[in-house]
């Protein structure tokens, strides 16, 4: 069997900073404190998605073995006539090896399943690894949400062949747990969700496959929470969404991780 998208002994850490911050100076300010933070790179992968406009420049000063960079998302198609997107292909040129699919935000302003399967298959056609955000709105009594997650995961990887699946990340994101005012999920409830998104991926993919295939957690992640939602949550990573634009709280995930 193939690799997977990072190994198996490391975390992998993601910095999602959405549309933040407002000057490049700013953001480069979060590299330079960042950087004075020590943390062990051997047991963690530390990806930095900053917004398109700032990723290259920071790229050139700031990526090392101990960072790498990403994308919040790019477009489905590699047609000129997309004003305002991002291809794939300018994304493999800025040697971005991740890219955030599918994030809950994205999905509010109407992205599909279907136009997430398109994306993914392009990020895997230029060899960078795509992450597929998928997670629920709200919890109903009556357990929906767990049809809403499984159609999320049948129809998002339904252009992935399995011959080629193993270079998917997973990052399931509560929505209800993410953004200012809320709460982290609780680590035991998160490790039932881990087993439930793996038992569908051994459906689609068989055991061997979907064991490999890593299941990050996103959603109010700070310094205080992570490893426990790593350990207790059986997770293989963090996506970070504010605690990522404070340098001194990542960097603390970080350390606290390593
Ligand atoms: P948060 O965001 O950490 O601020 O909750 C996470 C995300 O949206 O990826």
């Amino acid at each position: 069997m193939k690799k997977r998208a990072f190994p198996k002994t490391k975390k992998l850490i993601v910095a999602n900073w959405k549309m933040n911050p407002e000057s490049f100076k700013e953001a480069k300010k979060i590299f330079d404190l960042l950087r004075k933070k020590k943390f062990n790179a051997n047991k963690i992968v530390t990806v930095i998605c900053p917004p398109y406009l700032f990723e290259n420049e920071l790229a050139k000063s700031y990526r090392s073995n101990k960072i790498k960079f990403g994308f919040q998302d790019v477009h489905f198609e590699n047609d000129e006539k997309s004003t305002g997107e991002i291809s794939t292909e300018m994304a493999k040129n800025s040697k971005v090896e991740y890219v955030l699919v599918g994030h809950s935000e994205r999905r509010q302003i109407g992205e599909t399943n279907e136009v997430i399967s398109k994306k993914i298959k392009k990020c895997l056609d230029e060899k960078i690894t795509p992450i597929l955000c998928i997670g629920e709105d709200e919890r109903h009594e009556n357990g929906d949400y767990l049809n809403l997650i499984k159609e999320q995961i049948i129809e998002s990887l339904s252009d992935i062949p399995k011959t080629r699946v193993h270079d998917v990340v997973i990052a399931y994101e509560p929505v209800w747990a993410v953004g200012k005012g809320k709460n982290s999920m609780d680590s035991h409830e998160l490790h039932q969700m881990t087993i439930f998104i793996k038992k569908i991926l051994v459906s689609l993919y068989g055991k061997k496959i979907a064991m490999e295939l890593p299941i990050l957690y996103g959603g109010s992640v700070d310094a205080d929470n992570a490893l426990e939602l790593i350990k207790q949550g059986q997770v293989d990573g963090l996506l970070v969404g504010r605690s990522s634009l404070n340098s001194h709280v990542f960097g603390d995930i970080l350390k606290n991780l390593s």
